[in-house]
């Protein structure tokens, strides 16, 4: 099939990226010093991953990352963003850096430039040091600065040749599937802790920020990646308007609030009053989160759609949420709030596919933070690939999901959105967290029996596109 529209053609300096991150794909973590984060105790306690899959191996990326940078380069790709595992770097979250730690990252890092292709390293993709976590976790403010003290280590090692630093991925998903719904780790189901948890990764935000500021050059580029919620609801009645808004609130306000504006969202503390006065923030912490950002990173799957819940949903079970079903709600405060399954085809995930939202994402965060430059730091789907007799993987849903969510932000850059690039999840398969290895969003096929990398048809269509700067027709 080929298209008989215009090009879809991208600035010539768009960075054309994958994403990954530590615990989904390094393995050896008894190896360099290493100690277990909340995701190796999480993934080694039954029930908590499907078929108790751990990262102890995960694609071991750790031995193979030249194979990895090697195949990035032979695809064409020119970015990639990868994460640093806190306790390989700072076992116990306190204390001296181990050098081991940083000199793998260096190598990565190293590697990665001698082939052309831009680093992003994100310092928190969700692995916290174990020890942080027996001493209170997120819910503790001291975390905050210890994560400030972690990021000036990395930021000294390492700013000399990463510019682009993001310091937290999907604060959501840590305060909120990590102490609320629980099905992430450290796995706590309290809502009070989850809010506080969301405090203090804004404020850990910000110290981050102003640590990594005082140690690096300053023209690298400082940023976070949000998940922030599209948040669409089934009707425009004022409850179900203003059933979204709670939403909004809790999945987007309450961190781009701080960490944009330096304030949460007066409804935010109106709609949680029942369960805390929010009295863990304290004096100077909003203006220490709102610090100056370089770019803003923004992960995207799929739209959330709400309404208001009937008398009989308030009496209702479980609910749905993007990473798992849990009998605790990952919304604090909302259980007036009932969630829909979008209409539309799905991925393996059973996340709709729909660009459009990807366009209203941008295009909110355009306004929402005027002049900041945007990169999409996460889009990508999960599907049942499979090699065919010949041993190729061909993954046509996925170049679909892919041309469409890229044409979705081309259309944002014509209507003048300022998107820097894109970062496909994921590079490769991986250990999709409580889902273990039974999801793939790869866009190269991992064989677990064997770690065997092959490129999917989606990683070559990518590809071309990443080396012409414009989309290839969706067969190719
Ligand atoms: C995001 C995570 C990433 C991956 C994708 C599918 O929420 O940041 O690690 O699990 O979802």
């Amino acid at each position: 099939m080929s298209e008989s529209v215009a090009p879809v053609t991208f600035p010539p300096a768009f960075r054309w990226g994958a994403a990954t991150s530590a615990y989904q794909i390094e393995g050896a973590v008894r190896e360099g010093g290493r100690t277990p984060s909340i995701w190796d105790t999480f993934s080694h306690t039954p029930g908590r991953t499907a078929r108790g899959e751990t990262g102890d191996i995960a694609v071991d990326h750790y031995h193979r990352f030249r194979e990895d940078v090697a195949l990035m380069a032979e695809l064409g790709l020119n970015a990639y963003r990868f994460s640093v595992s806190w306790p390989r770097v700072q076992p116990t979250g306190r204390g001296p850096a181990v050098q081991r730690g940083l000199d793998f990252y260096r190598r990565l890092v190293d590697e990665l430039l001698a082939h052309g292709i831009a680093p992003a390293l994100t310092l928190y993709h969700w692995d916290l040091p174990q020890e942080l976590e027996d001493a209170g976790g997120w819910p503790q403010r001291d975390v905050a600065h210890r994560f400030a003290e972690y990021a000036a280590m990395v930021g000294e090692a390492l700013g000399d040749r990463v510019e682009q630093w993001i310091t937290l991925n999907e604060p959501w998903c840590s305060a909120f599937l990590g102490y609320a719904s629980g099905v992430h780790a450290p796995g706590r189901t309290d809502a009070v802790a989850s809010l506080r948890a969301a405090h203090h990764l804004n404020l850990a935000h910000g110290l981050g920020t102003s640590a990594l500021r005082s140690v690096m050059p300053s023209r690298n580029s400082v940023a976070v990646s949000l998940n922030s919620a599209v948040v669409r609801t089934v009707s425009r009645e004022p409850d179900d308007l203003a059933a979204g808004r709670r939403i909004d609130d809790l999945a987007n306000g309450v961190f781009h609030g701080p960490m944009l504006h330096g304030a949460y969202p007066r409804s935010l503390f109106a709609a949680t009053a029942p369960l805390t006065d929010w009295s863990f923030v304290q004096d100077g912490d909003l203006a220490a989160a709102n610090q100056p950002l370089d770019a803003l990173g923004l992960n995207y799957y799929t739209p959330a759609l709400v309404s208001a819940a009937t008398a009989e949903e308030k009496a209702g079970g479980p609910r749905a949420d993007g990473h798992g079903v849990s009998a605790f709600s990952p919304w604090p405060g909302t259980d007036d709030v009932v969630f829909h399954q979008t209409p539309g085809e799905q991925t393996e995930m059973g996340w709709t596919v729909d660009p459009t939202g990807l366009h209203e994402l941008i295009t909110r965060y355009t306004k929402e933070a005027p002049g900041l430059p945007l990169y999409v730091t996460e889009n990508g789907a999960a599907y049942d690939d499979r090699p065919d007799a010949d041993g190729r993987v061909h993954d046509p849903e996925r170049i679909a999901y892919l041309h469409a969510h890229l044409s979705a932000v081309h259309r944002a850059l014509a209507d003048g959105a300022d998107v820097r690039g894109y970062f496909l999840w994921s590079l490769m398969d991986n250990f999709e967290w409580s889902y273990g290895y039974g999801r793939r969003f790869g866009a190269v096929y991992v064989d677990y029996a064997t770690l065997a990398r092959t490129p999917k048809s989606s990683a070559r269509w990518y590809g071309k596109a990443a080396r012409d700067g414009r989309l290839p027709p969706l067969e190719d």
